[in-house]
């Protein structure tokens, strides 16, 4: 398993109910999102209508199905959840969305992942709050219209781009969540250490936030990690040199970068001379699958300025260089 992947995990599951906050003030960051979605919010309680549907798309773990619980809370309303992939049949959806109260939130989770036929159920449903299916088979086949009460339908994606764009069309609020800086994963760190009672000294905290990959998900469980370190050396507290040494033995780097980052990284640099190399050579050299480049490790690469896109491939910065300790002018003229 890799410690900074920003994929849930089991120990995830267990754990992150209870370290998610449950209102828009207790949100941490995000604050253009956060205060966008605020005054939609108290617009629609003014008007007694239901929110506007809502996308959240951003990189995994960084807080839309947080999000999506609080706008539910913050409207006082029901939330339900339903996950892109689960739904197979047009009845799954039709069930669900025959049940909504009005003004209920129905949560779908990786939206981009239902499939066409089903979408299309949506899109009257989203647009006009009615539910057009087709009942009985062949001969007896007909369509029937319902009404559904007005609803708000929050839709989260880890992939904006492979919505299909009648759908996308029909959020009337569409929301990109970024990766959080330093000081923000510092804070969310000191939430999770009272939530779970283990004082964390505030140096130790903005190290462990550095070492995150903006990402609070990656932030929480490097905690819990190191929580374990202190607590088996009979520490009572987390100070910065049991952090340090915690995070060096999982071999999580300044950056936040790990093995398989630092992998990417010298087999870029010393096998294709700092590219430009396609991701699916550099992918068969260290051994991984391509996905787990083009989502885990590249979005954070290139978001720090340690490797550029271009047209004919991956290209290593200088900053990669200097990380690595390999001289940069010398081998340009390699
Ligand atoms: N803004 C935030 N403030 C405090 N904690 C946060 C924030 N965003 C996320 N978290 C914490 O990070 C964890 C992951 O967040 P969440 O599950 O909402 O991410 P996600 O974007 O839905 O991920 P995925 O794409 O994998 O579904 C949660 O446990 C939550 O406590
Ligand atoms: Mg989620």
């Amino acid at each position: 398993m890799r410690i900074v992947d920003s994929e849930r995990e089991e120990d995830d599951i267990l754990i992150e109910p209870s370290l998610r906050p449950s209102t828009i003030d207790e949100y941490v960051g995000q604050s253009e999102v956060k205060e966008n979605i605020k005054v939609f919010i108290e617009a629609a309680k003014i008007r007694d209508e239901a929110l506007d549907h809502v996308l959240l798309y951003g990189p995994p773990g960084l807080g839309k199905t947080t999000m999506a619980m609080i706008i539910a809370n913050e409207l006082h309303k029901n939330i339900r959840t339903a996950s892109g992939p689960a739904i197979e049949k047009a009845g799954d959806l039709a069930a669900i969305l025959s049940s909504l109260e009005p003004g209920d939130v129905l949560f779908i989770d990786e939206i981009h992942r239902i499939p066409r036929f089903i979408e299309e159920i949506l899109y009257p449903a989203m647009e006009d709050f009615t539910l057009d299916i087709v009942v009985g088979n062949d001969a007896s086949a007909r369509n029937i219209k319902i009404d559904l009460p007005p609803f708000t339908l929050v839709g989260a994606t880890t992939r904006a781009g492979d919505l299909t764009s009648p759908l996308r069309d029909r959020f009337g609020i569409v929301c990109k969540l970024k990766y959080y800086t330093n000081d923000e994963l510092k804070s969310i760190i000191e939430r999770t250490s009272k939530v779970l009672n283990m004082p964390i000294d505030a140096d130790a905290a903005l190290s462990l936030a550095k070492r995150s990959r903006g990402t609070p998900r990656i932030a929480n469980r490097l905690f819990k990690r190191v929580r374990d370190f202190a607590l088996v050396d009979g520490k009572d507290n987390i100070d910065l040199e049991t952090t340090e040494n915690a995070l060096n033995r999982l071999k999580v780097d300044i950056y936040g970068l790990d093995e398989i980052d630092h992998q990417y990284l010298e087999s870029l640099i010393r096998n294709f001379n700092g590219g430009p190399v396609g991701v699916e050579t550099l992918a068969s050299s260290i051994g991984e699958e391509v996905t787990t480049l083009l989502d885990v490790c590249e979005p954070f690469l290139l978001q720090n300025g340690f490797i550029k896109r271009t047209r004919s491939g991956r290209v290593a910065t200088e900053k990669s260089y200097k990380h690595l300790g390999i001289n940069y002018q010398e081998n340009l003229f390699m």
